[in-house]
């Protein structure tokens, strides 16, 4: 099976490392490339405009469709996005209702496209898109504490390397930011992405199960303050279906 993501754009279809755009976005061997270092998940791997489910609200469904459509002006002018859920007695913890799919399609779609602007002489010096889901972020900052002191260095330059991309990457998705217990330390470097983000007018995608005021209480006013200025906030109010239905 033709599993290049820039199929639907090319006459070609000889999709191997011949091929100078399949290799940028799949690597000499078809499974590297910026297609594996933007860092998703797997199984968002064939999340796209053409399959993206019917997602509720339906207004929800159709600011997103018009976002992608629009995507590679809405990332350059540094438009982003605050995806959260709104809990119902269906859904109480307002999970599995497309949040992380949604905003994966949305940097699926802008790398397609940003390749090819890029193929049309747009430069592109590093990939422009990356995915962190916000509790491995702080795992890795906290490896920086843990065991042998040559682990923590070693986690240290991940970290550092990791914090440097989340900065600078044209689309930022940052998933389930809403998590608990954080530190002080680490909030200081998390403001310092985020801080750096708005005002570069870089574009960062959030999807959280909170409303943008529930997480002040978390972050606080500094932080909340600059994501809610530099978001349009759209709710999911769907049920869960990551939930099997055997009835
Ligand atoms: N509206 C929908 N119709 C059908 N399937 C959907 C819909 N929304 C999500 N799904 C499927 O449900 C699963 C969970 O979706 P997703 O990971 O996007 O949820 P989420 O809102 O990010 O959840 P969480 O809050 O737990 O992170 C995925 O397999 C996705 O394909
Ligand atoms: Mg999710």
């Amino acid at each position: 099976m033709n599993n290049c993501k820039l199929k639907n754009y090319c006459k070609q279809q000889k999709c191997d490392f011949r091929c100078y755009p399949h290799t940028i976005l799949h690597g000499v061997d078809g499974k590297t490339g910026l297609w594996k270092t933007r860092n998703v998940p797997k199984r968002y791997d064939d999340c796209f405009l053409e399959n993206l489910p019917p997602i509720d609200p339906p207004q929800t469904r159709k600011a997103i469709t018009d976002y992608i459509n629009r995507v590679t002006e809405a990332v350059a002018q540094g438009v982003g996005l605050y995806l959260f859920s709104v809990p119902s007695k269906d859904n109480p913890l307002g999970t599995g209702n497309g949040k992380t799919t949604t905003a994966v399609t949305i940097l699926n779609e802008f790398l397609v496209k940003r390749v090819i602007t890029h193929l049309q002489g747009n430069e592109m010096k590093s990939n422009p898109v990356f995915f962190m889901e916000m509790a491995d972020f702080q795992n890795i900052y906290n490896a920086q504490f843990r065991g042998t002191r040559d682990n923590q260095e070693y986690a240290s330059e991940v970290f550092y390397r990791y914090k440097d991309r989340m900065k600078k990457v044209e689309l930022l998705v940052i998933d389930d930011i809403a998590i608990r217990n954080i530190t002080e330390a680490f909030m200081n470097e998390f403001y310092e992405i985020i801080n750096h983000r708005v005002n570069e007018e870089l574009a960062t995608i959030y999807t959280s199960n909170e409303p943008l005021s529930g997480l002040v209480e978390i972050f606080g006013e500094r932080i909340v303050s600059r994501i809610e200025g530099s978001t349009l906030q759209y709710p999911f109010t769907g049920k869960d279906h990551r939930r099997k239905e055997w009835f």
